[in-house]
């Protein structure tokens, strides 16, 4: 597998670096007129089943919209059923031919996780996103003592990856992703202190922390399933007007909104990722359907000895095999 034809031009990658203009809207405008041959075929998706987490708003009922639309059996995985049964109607209007349904899942709870993947069956799954999110205001723990950031985007994932691994392998080529952050960018990898027990909490820090350490197990995680040959792709939307940003980033929304993307803006690299029929490097990170660097700053480079330890606690704290 080629990186090469995945990596961006230089103009796309000067993009980012000013990051206003490669996160924004302006972004995915220029970027997208490149775009057009690589759409995935109409029926993408007809025959395979997609399970997407916190799809009841924002990126994830884009993201969900989108896989639909392309003939995938979706699944919401949404932690409060009223607001998940909503969404199934609104999406069901939008394709009315398309299987759609929503299982409960607190992402950040073990025992929702459990539950939520003996409801999902022996049937095989083709696509697992990972993309509910949070940004706690003050720092709080999952019933299991976890902090919740670190327990929604880190150990929820790979809890809900590992009991649903069979049903990943028996798909044959199956993809899980993860939504990241840009955010990730600004942060190291917190290897000594992952629970940020240490120093004055900030839900800002402890998102984009949380966020770059799915970035750096993404690698990790795609060595441990390659065998199976499930792919594993890290993924961020870029700047997007949802309800999430509106409740944890007010002022931030008041002053980029008129750049601010749209949910199915958001989504479109994980759809694209989905969907897309070509064959792709595993274990990368992936905005607006191009491979991206994992440090644009020294300071938060890490060791593969401080991803190995990372991987191994969280595989310890999921009650999984140390594979490290
Ligand atoms: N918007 C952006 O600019 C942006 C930028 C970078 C990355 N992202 C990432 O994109 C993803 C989607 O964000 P968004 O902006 O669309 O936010 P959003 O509108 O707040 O949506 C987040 C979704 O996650 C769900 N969720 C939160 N905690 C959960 C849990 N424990 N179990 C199950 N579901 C849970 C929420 O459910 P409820 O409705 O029940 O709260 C909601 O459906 C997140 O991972 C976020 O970090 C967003």
């Amino acid at each position: 597998m080629n990186d090469a034809e995945f990596e961006p031009s230089l103009g796309d990658a000067l993009l980012d670096r000013a990051i206003v203009p490669g996160y924004s809207r302006v972004g995915i405008a220029l970027r997208r007129r490149t775009w057009p041959a690589d759409d995935p075929a109409p029926a993408a998706l007809r025959g395979g089943r997609a399970v997407v987490t916190g799809a009841n708003s924002g990126i994830g009922l884009a993201i969900a919209d989108g896989l639909a639309a392309l003939g995938a059996s979706t699944v919401l995985a949404v932690r409060n059923p009223r607001r998940g049964d909503e969404a199934v109607a609104e999406l069901r209007r939008r394709h009315p031919e398309a299987s759609i349904t929503a299982v409960e899942c607190d992402v950040s709870e073990p025992d929702s996780i459990r539950r939520c993947a003996a409801t999902l069956g022996d049937a095989p799954i083709d696509v697992l996103i990972h993309n509910a999110g949070v940004l706690p205001p003050r720092r709080r723990e999952n019933s299991a003592g976890h902090e919740l950031s670190y327990a929604t985007h880190v150990l929820g994932p790979l809890l809900l990856t590992e009991l649903i691994r069979p049903l990943l392998a028996a798909a044959h080529g199956a993809k899980v992703l993860l939504m990241s952050s840009g955010g990730m960018y600004a942060q190291p990898l917190a290897v000594d202190d992952p629970e940020y027990r240490k120093g004055e909490y900030k839900g800002a820090r402890a998102y984009a922390r949380t966020k770059r350490m799915q970035v750096a197990l993404t690698p990790a995680l795609a060595a441990e399933l390659a065998d199976d040959r499930i792919g594993v792709h890290a993924v961020h939307p870029g700047w997007v007007d949802t309800p999430g940003i509106a409740d944890a980033l007010p002022r931030f929304r008041r002053l980029v909104r008129p750049l601010l993307r749209t949910p199915a803006e958001g989504a479109d690299t994980a759809v694209w990722l989905a969907a897309t029929a070509r064959p792709l490097p595993t274990g990368r990170f992936w905005h607006d359907r191009r491979v991206r660097p994992l440090h644009v700053r020294s300071s938060t480079r890490y060791s593969e000895a401080d991803v190995a330890a990372l991987w191994r606690r969280c595989r310890a704290s999921i009650g999984a095999p140390d594979t490290a």
